[in-house]
Order: structure tokens, then sequence, then C-alpha cells
């Protein structure tokens, strides 16, 4: 009960409640699991690789210092997709709190990814906060640009996988009327539908959303998932469908495209650019609540 360690994982139980609970991995302080009353909450691939030989598929994986693949900063365009942290052993900081369990891990140049530091070669420290509620789990993060000479330019996302019972059932709500990027058409335009369905490969960047539009993934009308973002301006929505699907290793069974859909909350339409020793934070909430329809 409350926080466990292993050589690999920390493990994070509701004190009142030993069926919610939080699996973190150390390799790129992955969120694995959330049970929340004994019910999984998030979408794990069952042939995600755990043993720190690639980025896990599900969970919550961390998206920094860039998203996607970016072509045209001179240092960053040289990462992979998706940056470093997600493929970096993080240093388990320690408890916070007791109740809720709370706890933070830790990442600088000096434990990341060494391949991937000599080529992206900045200061930095990120501390990522996990705290288990009763009700609801909560990431938050800390970047901070630890040196005195360089600006920091990064991008930050949670790139949230969540369980579903059936995408042909599920909307997702409170984005409409926002400007997107449509990675599938390549293209910029408003959402001026109500609410998302998913009938193909979906990928979009919905564009400075403002904090107060709390995102839901409803399930044939009833809300069960709600996202509360901070300082997080953007949010990726993304299902591989079918070919996709089929294309990525590490993604089963095959037709697990149907139970999951990514929101993805983040900082990704810009880069943020941060002066020698200053600090960003934002965070992200997963929980449960009515439905919310904020028709704009
Ligand atoms: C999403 C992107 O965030 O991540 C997609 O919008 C991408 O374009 C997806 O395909 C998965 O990326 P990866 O690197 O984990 O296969």
């Amino acid at each position: 009960m409350g926080i466990e360690e292993t050589s690999t994982e920390v493990i994070l139980t509701d004190p009142n409640d030993s069926t919610t609970k939080v699996k973190v991995l150390k390799y790129g302080a992955t969120v694995f699991s959330w049970e929340l009353k004994g019910e999984e909450q998030l979408w794990l691939s069952s042939a995600a690789k755990l043993d720190g030989s690639k980025p896990v598929r599900g969970g919550i994986p961390l998206v920094f210092p860039v998203f996607g693949k970016n072509l045209n900063d001179e240092h960053l365009s040289k990462l992979p997709q998706h940056g470093l942290a997600r493929n970096s052993v993080w240093e388990f900081l320690g408890q916070v709190k007791a109740n809720p369990p709370t706890i933070q891990l830790g990442l600088g140049p000096e434990f990341a990814n060494p391949e991937l530091t000599k080529i992206w070669p900045f200061e930095y420290s990120l501390v990522l906060t996990i705290e288990l509620g009763a009700e609801y789990l909560k990431t938050a993060i800390e970047v901070l640009n630890t040196s005195t000479t360089q600006n920091l330019k990064f991008n930050w996302l949670f790139h949230t996988y969540l369980k579903i019972d059936d995408i042909e059932d599920t909307l997702v709500s409170n984005l409409n009327n926002t400007l997107l990027y449509d990675q599938m058409l390549t293209e910029s335009y408003i959402d001026r539908q109500p609410v998302i369905s998913v009938h193909e490969e979906l990928d979009r960047v919905y564009q400075n959303v403002d904090d107060d539009r709390i995102i839901q993934v409803i399930d044939k009308g009833h809300p069960i998932h709600t996202l509360k973002r901070e300082n997080l301006p953007d949010a990726v929505v993304w299902n591989p469908w079918v070919e996709k699907s089929k294309g990525m290793a590490d993604f089963e069974p095959k037709d697990g495209w149907k139970n999951m859909i990514c929101v993805e909350p983040g900082h990704v339409h810009d880069l943020i650019n941060l002066a020698p020793g200053d600090n960003w934070v934002a965070s992200q909430v997963l929980y449960k609540d009515d439905l919310k329809f904020q028709s704009v």
C-alpha cells in the first residue's frame, strides 16, 4: 500500500482503496497503468516493451523536447520523433506526500539517453509530479533551463492513451470551433463539427484551446474520461485505425485501435522558449465528470 519502488517501477496505491493504483515505469517516467476502483483507464498494447528497449506503446509517454519530427530547428531536427524523454531512464526522486500518494521523477542531461544527449546538448532539469487522487490522476511537469547562457527551446506533450470500449461509439467533445492542423491532410482549418467522431485514421493538433475547455471522451452518450489542462494550449487527437496499426510492431492486438483513443495535451504548435534560469510548469488531470457540453 502507499508507495512501492522496485528497480524498474514505482507503484502508488490509494491508502483507502487498494483497487485504485497507478504504475510508473522509470524508463520514460511512463505511467503505464491507472486503475480506478478496479477498472483500467489507460490503453496499453499487449506488445508494449516495458524493458527499456523502446518507448512504451500505451499509458502516458512523455514527449520532450520535440513533438513529432521538427524539420526546421538546427538542434531539434536531429532528434528522433517525440524526442528523448520517453526513451531515457528517469531518476525516482521520492515521495512528496503520502496521501494522496504523490511522487516525483527527474531527468537532466546527466541521466538522459547518452546518444540523444550528444545530438541535443542542452542543459535542463525536468521534474514530473504524479498524484494519485481517490478519483483522479494528475501529472504535472516543471521544466527548468539550468543553463546560464543559452535559451532552451522545446515542446511538451502528455501522450495519453485512453482506454475505450469501441471507437465507433466514441466522441471527443469541447474542441469545436478550434483551429487545428490535420496531420493526415497536412492542412489547417477550423473544426466546425460539434464533436469529433472517428471513422478512419485521425491525427489532428487542435491549437490554442483555452484551459477552461474541458475535453471529454463520450461513450454512447456517457462521459467516460474527462481531461483538464493547465498551461497546455494544444490537444492532439489520434487514432491509428487499421493500416497504421498494422505497421507498428509493438501495437497489439492488431485491432486494438478499436479500444483506444489518444487525447494528448501539450504545447506543440510552437516552441516554448525559456531564458536561462527560467522555469515552465504545466499539468493534466484525468477524472470522471458529468457531461459538460461547452458549445461555443
Ligand atoms: C501522435 C502523433 O502524437 O503520436 C502521430 O500525432 C504519431 O502522428 C503518434 O503517429 C505515435 O507516434 P509514435 O512515435 O509513438 O509511433
